[in-house]
């Protein structure tokens, strides 16, 4: 590590702050170039603070331009000021007032944090440390104060002017072409939640009535033009609200609920408030534009913000490290309510392959951490799928320890509890350890262990005694800074399958508690004996994916495939025909490697093929069954010495393989999906979709699909963008004929809607080709492309990164060069988005020797460089640790 890298911050290092700011007064006078930002602020010293000590708040690049303390406006000798702090010392005993006054420059706010304009849109964004870029202050989740907001601006720029809470107060300036409102919020936050927004917006409006009959206003903004793109987002948040009343029995708490629609957004969404802010991207949706995955993208997502009102908003985060808190538990609860919504095995199956392809490969590289860090040198690099998707599965293995009621019973108490709290993972655990009187201490090491549990099971019968003995031991593999770990509670759902299909019920067990079907695995081994087993068994484990880890079994393949027609748990239907399938493609990976024939065993293709015709199934369901593991889930499963070129080249040639034997059966079904008649969003029409457009997926990669004509009858007669983007992909992803028409006639149809030519900018930034980082190049020089705009970034830059494994690794380096280029480049105007990109090279110590030293090369280029942000600095730090 470098000598000037700064000092981290430690979880164990929190104590509580000196002073409350129990409210915040601001007035803000909005300028594109020179806003003037009036904070007033009621701050008392806390008991357990000593006189005299001085008052230290946090900035972050702010101009102060004047300081009053009591009315009384401060001598130079009385503070310090710094753009990223201010001290003041010669406070009185009592409470007092501050008056801070800062001037902020939004046009030139380009890392989108603090206040910033986004298409003449004044926004702001303050989660984690944004707040100190608009004023200074005790900018931590721990100081909860009580908000009001005077927001002023010129009436024709921003006619539409939002703040936290409910509005008080509007009007105009006289004499001026001024006007104003005032919102007060009177829910005591963290600043992290402030938010306001002005700018000349439509406005589509809804009602809402909560179950103790109070009446809410609903409104999303979006730019002129968008209005008929918010229904889905506004009927999926009515749905919220209702579910989480149902479920959760939390009722919303303001008489407005707003949310805006901006373009540039360094995330997904922001949960401020009463004023949540949005990635237009999981706001704006119609047939034309959005795929079926960004409908679900947007129902999930807005439930998810929807739902931090209660989890995060009301009970928030003592300090950062806390973060899994709220965001591991809010993801849980838009999962469950997107099941609801859905098909729950299908959606199950879709959040464990995210976590597979996203979440396993951080926690085995050298960015892994605990879902609650102890450490951290830029927080803005802890959102990430470890906190937020493995946080997740935590919560659910907790459900699945103590059953629904207890589970229920502990988040009732929590609620009752932490109402109006910063606090933390260990008060959460307390409650579930309260309502159900089991001990969670040593469940609670999946908040502070790092890495992927192996689990490994070895199976016998013996048919004389009728006896099924599991051998199930768990280790935890190394990861950067914890050499050494402790067994963890795991919560094994499992069942035996009789060889007629059923489930055998009634079974004793000895060798580890049992609850309902879960077995609670809390030994470095277990065994586990069944009797009165009549006959030999397959054992179906690890059943919905009840917890994250590498289950290692002694299956055969063909236990597999039996489990893979037979199994009562349709989420493990699938997860065995990915087993065969990942064996198969492991396989295959080693003949490309060492220039062998690729040959793919009949059972496999015959298990798919029977899945296809399957009509008594869900096609959503059969549409994932037939999804190949992805090149990252092979990169992940080979472990080391990776050759991505290889991986590429042989899941390509089983692709192929596989279409040419059931071309006939892919065929037959891929007619029968043909949907009539209007397009609908629902999980049902967008699942015949699915399948049908992975067995187009398949044929136009098989032979009798090299002439391009299905494809291209795809691409013309698609009513909607999921057919229309489905069949772009395959004309160009396996280079058919008519690929570049298809390209050219995309690009005029949606020259006018980013959101629509971001999925043109990621297909061909994924075609697995020789010349696709030079067409990246290229089309970083398109009119719609910009570099300022996160989602352009991320559907070009990031997309080949990340999917495109084969290109961005390849053997000459090239890729890699590319890459830190552009970090380099972007770190100078949005440190956030560059940091994100730079994650990309986190597997790079699992490649083969050749591209390993190149990806280092590069990595250390950027190390090397001066002036690097924080953000930047620590992710290429921690990758070459
Ligand atoms: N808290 C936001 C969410 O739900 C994510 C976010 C983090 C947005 C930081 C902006 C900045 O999930
Ligand atoms: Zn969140």
């Amino acid at each position: 590590m470098r000598p000037d890298t700064p000092a981290p911050v430690r979880l164990e290092d929190y104590r509580p702050t000196d002073f409350a700011i129990d409210t915040v007064s601001l007035d803000i006078r909005l300028a594109p170039k020179a806003t003037q930002v009036r904070a007033r602020l009621a701050i008392r010293r806390r008991d357990t603070a000593a006189q005299g000590t001085p008052l230290v708040l946090d900035g972050d690049e702010l101009d102060l331009v004047s300081l009053a303390l009591d009315g009384r406006p401060l001598a130079a000798d009385e503070y310090t000021a710094a753009p990223d702090r201010l001290e003041i010392r010669a406070l009185p005993e009592g409470p007092f007032v501050l008056e801070i006054e800062t001037r902020l420059d939004p046009d030139a706010n380009t890392k989108l944090m603090g206040l910033y304009r986004s298409s003449g849109t004044y926004c702001t964004q303050c989660e984690a440390e944004g707040f100190r870029r608009i004023t200074y202050f005790l900018d931590r989740p721990d100081c909860l104060s009580v908000y009001t907001t005077r927001i002023e601006a010129r009436e024709s720029d921003a006619p539409v002017l939002l703040g936290n809470g409910n509005p008080v107060e509007a009007g105009r300036i006289e004499g001026t072409d001024r006007h104003y409102a005032v919102w007060h919020d009177p829910h005591p936050k963290p600043a992290y939640l402030f938010a306001m927004v002005a700018g000349d917006l439509a406005r589509v409006s809804d009602r809402f009535t909560t179950a103790d009959g109070r009446d809410v206003a609903l409104n999303i903004y979006v730019e002129h033009g968008n209005e008929g793109a918010c229904d889905w987002a506004m009927d999926s948040l009515k749905r919220s609200m209702r579910w989480d009343e149902e479920v959760f029995g939390r009722i919303y708490d303001l008489e407005v609920f707003n949310i805006v629609a901006v373009s540039d957004f360094n995330m997904g969404a922001m949960e401020n408030k009463g004023l949540n802010i949005f990635n237009d991207k999981y706001v704006l949706a119609s047939p034309d534009t959005a795929t079926d995955q960004d409908y679900a993208g947007i129902e999930a997502v807005i439930a998810h913000e929807y739902f931090h009102n209660w989890t995060g908003n009301r009970i928030t985060c003592r300090d950062w490290f806390q973060l899994c808190l709220k965001e591991g538990l809010t993801v849980f609860r838009d999962q469950e309510f997107s099941s609801d919504m859905r098909s729950r095995p299908v959606k199950r199956i879709a959040d464990v392959r995210l976590l597979k392809s996203h979440q396993f490969p951080e926690d085995a590289g050298p960015l892994a951490h605990p879902v609650r860090p102890r450490l951290y040198h830029e927080i803005n690099n802890f959102y990430t799928a470890t906190v937020y998707e493995k946080g997740a599965e935590v919560v659910r293995m907790l459900k699945a320890l103590l059953g629904p009621e207890d589970f229920r019973a502990g988040m009732d108490l929590f609620f009752d509890r932490h109402d109006g709290e910063a606090t933390t993972v260990e008060a959460f655990l307390a409650c579930f350890q309260e309502a159900s009187g089991r001990d969670l201490a040593q469940f609670s090491l999946w908040y502070e262990q790092a890495g992927t549990p192996t689990l490994t099971v070895d199976s016998k019968y013996e048919p004389e005694a009728r006896r099924f003995t599991m051998t199930v031991r768990q280790s935890v593999p190394p990861t950067p800074k914890q050499s050494a770990k402790k067994p963890m509670t795991i919560p094994l759902k499992a069942a035996l399958i009789g060889p007629d299909g059923t489930e055998m019920t009634g079974l004793s067990v000895a060798g580890a508690e049992m609850t309902g079907d879960t077995l609670h695995i809390r030994n470095p081994s277990h065994m586990i004996v069944f009797s009165d087993v009549p006959a030999r068994p397959v054992p179906s484990l690890l059943r919905e994916f009840s917890a994250p880890v590498h289950l290692k079994s002694d299956l055969s393949d063909a236990d597999l495939l039996f489990l893979a027609a037979r199994d009562t748990d349709p989420f493990n239907r699938w997860q065995a025909l990915q087993s065969v399938a990942l064996s198969a493609l492991i396989k295959a990976t080693q003949a490309a490697a060492s220039q062998r024939p690729i040959t793919v065993d009949p059972a496999l293709v015959e298990a798919f093929g029977a899945n296809i015709a399957d009509d008594s199934l869900d096609p959503a369901f059969r549409a994932l069954c037939l999804q190949l593991p992805g090149e990252t889930d092979l990169a992940r499963e080979i472990g080391k010495d990776v050759d991505p070129e290889a991986i590429c080249q042989a899941r390509r040639q089983v692709r192929a393989t596989i279409a040419d034997a059931l071309a006939e059966t892919m065929l037959a079904t891929y007619t029968a999906m043909t949907s009539p008649g209007p397009f609908s969003p629902d999980a049902a029409a967008s699942g015949r979709r699915a399948l049908r457009n992975v067995l187009l997926e398949y044929l136009g990669h098989g032979t009798g699909g090299q002439d391009g004509t299905l494809a291209q009858a795809h691409f013309d007669a698609a009513d909607n963008m999921t057919d229309r983007a489905a069949a772009l992909g395959v004309l160009v992803h396996a280079r058919l004929p008519g690929h570049e028409e298809a390209l050219a006639a995309f690009a005029d149809r949606h020259a006018g809607t980013p959101l629509a030519l971001d999925k043109w900018f990621t297909i061909q930034a994924t075609a697995p080709f020789g010349d696709a980082l030079e067409t990246v190049k290229r089309l970083t020089a398109h009119p719609g492309f910009s570099m300022g705009n996160p989602n352009r970034v991320r559907a070009l830059i990031g997309a080949f990164a990340t999917g495109n494994q084969s290109q961005f690794n390849q053997a000459d380096g090239a890729g890699f060069d590319y890459l830190a280029e552009v970090v380099l480049g972007l770190d100078k105007t949005n440190p956030q988005v560059a940091a994100r990109l730079a994650s990309a090279f986190r597997s790079w110590r699992a490649l083969e020797p050749e591209r390993q030293a190149r990806a280092e090369a590069a990595l250390r280029h950027v190390a090397a460089t001066g002036e690097l942000s924080p953000d930047v600095r620590d992710i290429v730090d921690r990758c070459l640790q």
